[in-house]
């Protein structure tokens, strides 16, 4: 790889042993992919993908330290994915005693050594939704990232057409730190050209989670070029097609491993270039009811009992925006109102931003969804399954990405409404 007189430098230890092989790792990160230069990181922001302090992560931690003890800060500031635990999600004490005593035993003090190295915010900094206007680590056309979380990667991407490569936790950091990232795949204009044609043939709108998870199965880390998405999203890049890509890429990179998507007639580059973007070559995938059905048919259910009643219901993997929260709160408390019950009959949990949770706590559906019983959070569902008893709980969620990493099991959103609001009456 060619690096600049500055980035040689730096390998060469003019700005310190540590910040030497901070550079050193990205030279070979990038000699991995073929990559052939270095390009600046140009967001405001940077994001970072590793937000929990699981005990057993000793080498995380000392190289934090090591950071913190050469002086070394991220150039930028960046947001982290949710926290692992939040008390206000239902638990119970023994639960609760193997997340504080045995899992997340170093939050407190590996939240400390992110503030260190440039967390913006202990308060509002932690989500996946970081993109979100609230939160407000909003990439720009164009941009370059160093980012690592799948869900605001793809998003990045395709909806805000910034560029980004799929990196790992710490990558993600590095990049932040040295200001730099090696441009490869994502990064570069052929990289970004659609190897994959998608065709959607449905007689109505796809659930946005099972669209994405067909797609992100069949072509895995490829790009593809959706056609006839807009007939039922629109040609407007508002906040329902906003909310609906966010599902929907969370559940190609989740079920998949997308990192950039093209709607026809959508988004940013698509609207730019159509059919241009696709590469020769490209393969086609026709997408109908009956694809959409087989798909969702055969997503395992890996209860102990599969006939159990559900114990906890997630809503919001990645976290949700404002306006889905409200939309959530009408629908489940018109429902329950519908079925003559008081209070939700699964317990459920909503999560979304700290920032967007202070707005919505402003609002009368706040209370609405206070008084039905339902929770809303900044966790992250993912890190709170990972306790092995919520792992052995029969959970149910509307999220594709929880239910691949995870033994919940998944339902369509007006399933999930049913499960919630009518419980055995289901
Ligand atoms: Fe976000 Fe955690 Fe889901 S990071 S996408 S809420 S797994």
């Amino acid at each position: 790889m060619k690096l600049t007189q500055e980035q040689q430098a730096i390998l060469d230890g003019a700005q310190g042993e540590v910040m030497a092989k901070v550079m050193k790792t990205m030279v070979m990160y990038g000699d991995t992919f073929g990559a052939e230069e270095m390009v600046p990181v140009t967001s405001e922001k940077g994001h970072l993908v590793t937000s929990f302090g699981f005990g057993v992560m000793t080498a995380m931690f000392d190289l934090m330290d090591q950071l913190i003890d050469a002086g070394i800060v991220s150039k930028q500031a960046f947001t982290v994915d949710p926290r692992p635990m939040d008390k206000n999600v239902p638990s119970n004490p023994i639960m609760d005693l193997i997340t504080k005593k045995f899992m997340y035993t170093k939050q407190a003090s590996y939240e400390e050594q992110l503030s260190k190295v440039g967390l913006e915010s202990r308060e509002t900094g932690f989500t996946c939704a970081c993109y979100f206007d609230e939160v407000g680590n909003v990439p720009k056309q164009g941009d370059i990232l160093s980012w690592a979380e799948s869900s605001a990667v793809v998003y990045a991407n395709s909806v805000l057409g910034a560029r980004c490569n799929r990196n790992s936790g710490i990558i993600d950091l590095f990049g932040s730190i040295l200001g730099c990232v090696p441009k490869f795949g994502l990064l570069t204009d052929e990289g970004r050209k659609a190897t994959w044609i998608i065709d959607v043939k449905t007689s109505k709108k796809p659930e946005a989670q099972i669209l994405g998870s067909a797609i992100g199965m069949k072509v895995m880390e490829e790009v593809p070029y959706v056609r006839g998405l807009d007939l039922f999203i629109g040609n407007e890049l508002d906040q329902q097609a906003r909310d609906y890509l966010k599902d929907f890429g969370a559940a190609t990179a989740s079920n998949g491993a997308v990192g950039l998507y093209h709607i026809d007639g959508l988004t940013p580059e698509a609207k730019e270039q159509g059919e241009a973007l696709i590469a020769e070559g490209a393969q086609v995938y026709v997408i109908d009811d009956a694809e959409l059905e087989r798909v969702e048919k055969a997503y395992p259910i890996i209860w102990k009992n599969p006939d159990a009643a559900p114990k906890l219901a997630f809503i919001g993997c990645p976290h949700l925006s404002l306006e889905q929260l409200t939309d959530w709160a009408h629908k489940i408390d018109e429902a329950l109102t519908d079925a003559g019950r008081k209070k939700v009959a699964v317990p459920t949990v909503m999560t979304t931003p700290e920032a967007v949770l202070r707005k919505f706590n402003e609002l009368p559906e706040a209370a609405m969804l206070k008084a039905r019983g339902v929770v809303v959070s900044y966790i992250c569902p993912l890190m709170y399954m990972n306790n092995p008893l919520a792992g052995k709980m029969p959970v149910i969620t509307n999220s594709n990405k929880l239910r691949t990493y995870t033994s919940a099991r998944y339902y369509k959103s007006d399933e999930l409404l049913k499960q919630i609001t009518k419980g055995g009456d289901r």
